[in-house]
């Protein structure tokens, strides 16, 4: 038998014709035929008020922590259990991290926690919505608007996914997501920033653009472009764009076939969850699915790594998920030192199993039964 895969990506077909069209229509930089249509799928499908592609979901949180003016000594407040490039973005700026834990029952940002870290320089919370799953935003935004702090979405993960009906991406200022081949609807690497206020619209689009007016300039709305701000490049060729088109177009029956899967893997793990030995993931009732990830949270690192293990020896490719950043080898001694015991559970305990459009039913039922046999043993 073949070793079944975490993660494989899935090709609708369509994407090298587009990209033949892309380098056919002799116009391969960024901003071209595809990358119009994708922020024409983006805006009407989900209703964010602008999009940019960007060339990574880092590369738009990059964008987010400039466009927002973060500065040394300013403060960010982020989960601990994330991705690097979601605090990354903002030490590049000169910010100071501020961890906060995740909830006990799922890895999103405890908010009962979050007030406690405000003082009066933070700036910004970034609340990232792990597997897709929304955080309670309606508390979050909440205290920003008290305390007159920005958010920013990581919303790396969380495509077609919804937070009492409204897309996530749409709730924060700003939000990054990420067409990462490990994502639902990918692109390679790929990301796009959504900006959900007019006022940061403009001045997105210099960013994007090494710091010149050039998108105004094509657009016939100026003469001349120059440099007028400070920026980067961080818009991807219309290549990317062309192959994650492929993608969009078929985003319906990618979702529809993920969420199969997902709920064939938790109908299968049930009894486990009943009978004490794993945790499935929580859904809050504001929160909806996208099925981006089937997570189990075993009750200890040993446990999760004897798992693996047995995984492994039976060709099945399980993998964990982050190691928590307030422990991290570059960060551990500018944290404050607080405990985030929740956070580390999930560093040690949590495991992803295999999850992509391709796995079969077979192969399904045949990774929960090797589960079950585990824990029987
Ligand atoms: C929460 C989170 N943020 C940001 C990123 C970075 O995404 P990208 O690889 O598109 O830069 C990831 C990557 O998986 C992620 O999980």
């Amino acid at each position: 038998m073949e070793l079944i895969g975490f993660n494989k990506p899935y090709f609708t077909g369509k994407e090298t014709d587009y990209i033949r069209q892309a380098v056919e229509s002799s116009k391969i930089s960024g901003d071209g035929m595809f990358t119009k249509k994708c922020h024409q799928f983006f805006e009407q499908q989900y209703g964010f008020k602008k999009v940019l592609l960007t060339t990574s979901c880092t590369d738009a949180l990059e964008m987010a922590a400039l466009l927002l003016n973060i500065q040394r000594g300013d403060e960010v407040i982020v989960p601990s259990y994330t991705f690097v490039s979601t605090v990354n973005a903002f030490v590049l700026r000169g910010a100071k991290i501020v961890f906060a834990d995740s909830n006990a029952d799922e890895p999103n940002i405890d908010v009962a926690k979050i007030e406690s870290l405000i003082t009066s320089k933070t700036k910004t919370i970034v609340p990232v919505h792990y597997a897709g799953v929304a955080c309670h935003m309606d508390v979050i935004l909440e205290i920003a608007r008290k305390h007159n702090l920005f958010v920013v979405e990581d919303a790396a993960q969380a495509i077609d996914s919804f937070y009492k009906g409204k897309p996530l991406g749409s709730l924060g200022q700003l939000a990054a997501f990420s067409f990462h081949e490990t994502k639902n609807i990918i692109s390679g690497e790929g990301g796009m920033l959504t900006i959900n206020e007019e006022q940061y619209v403009q001045r997105a689009e210099i960013i994007r653009e090494k710091g010149t007016n050039r998108s105004q300039f094509f657009r016939g709305e100026v003469d001349k472009y120059g440099w007028v701000d400070i920026g980067s490049s961080f818009l991807p060729s219309d290549i990317i764009a062309a192959f994650l088109y492929a993608q969009l177009e078929n985003i319906t029956a990618i979702q529809k076939k993920r969420k199969a899967i997902w709920q064939n893997y938790y109908e299968q793990l049930k009894p486990l969850e009943q009978q004490g030995n794993i945790s499935l993931p929580v859904i809050p009732d504001y929160a909806t699915n996208n099925a981006h990830m089937f997570y189990i949270v075993c009750s200890s690192l040993s446990e999760r790594t004897k798992l693996v293990d047995y995984l492994k020896s039976k060709k099945i490719n399980a993998v964990f998920h982050y190691l928590s950043l307030h422990k991290s080898p570059y960060y551990t001694n500018l944290h404050d030192g607080r405990d985030l015991p929740n956070a580390d559970r999930f560093t040690d305990s949590l495991l992803r199993l295999p999850m992509y459009f391709e796995l079969t039913e077979t192969q399904v039922s045949y990774i929960t039964e090797t589960i079950h046999a585990f824990f029987k043993a």
